[in-house]
């Protein structure tokens, strides 16, 4: 009895301990400095936080809610097939697409090209 207790200690206190070296499971957040934002781009990551994280990760390709975000301005085709450029990000964001709301009477002009210009840094 007593040697399974301490057995039982021994699996919790690793369990434990691999939870913490695994990060409690979320990847390690990178400050601003270290993804090289300049203070713009570092806004509209606040806006991105606040609005979208949500339902899109930026940094890993896996899909949330919504498609991930990762390299958006960097492939030729949005998820939906659209080119890849302001115009039809501009619409997504501001009218909202499928099960994504618009953001159009949420978000001031200026959060709007803090946002865009964030995006383009993914
Ligand atoms: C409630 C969840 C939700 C939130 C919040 C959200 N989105 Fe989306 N988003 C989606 C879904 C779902 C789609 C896929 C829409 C479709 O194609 O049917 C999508 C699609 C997109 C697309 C791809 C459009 C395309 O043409 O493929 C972009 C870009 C995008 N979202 C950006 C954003 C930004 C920027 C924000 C924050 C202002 C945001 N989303 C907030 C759910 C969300």
């Amino acid at each position: 009895m007593i040697i399974s207790m301490k057995r039982m200690l021994l699996i919790l206190s690793s369990a434990i301990l691999l939870f913490f070296l695994a990060g409690c499971g979320k990847p390690p957040k990178r400050t601003d400095a270290e993804l090289g934002l300049n203070a713009q781009q570092a806004r509209g990551r606040r806006v991105f936080q606040v609005y979208c994280s949500s339902c899109h990760h930026a940094y890993s390709s896996a899909a949330s809610q919504g498609p991930s975000l990762k390299g958006l301005f960097k492939k030729r085709f949005l998820p939906s097939g659209l080119p890849a450029n302001n115009r039809f990000v501009r619409d997504t964001i501001l009218g909202g697409r499928g099960m994504m709301p618009g953001f159009g009477g949420v978000l001031t002009e200026k959060q709007f090209q803090d946002l865009i210009a964030y995006l383009h840094t993914l």
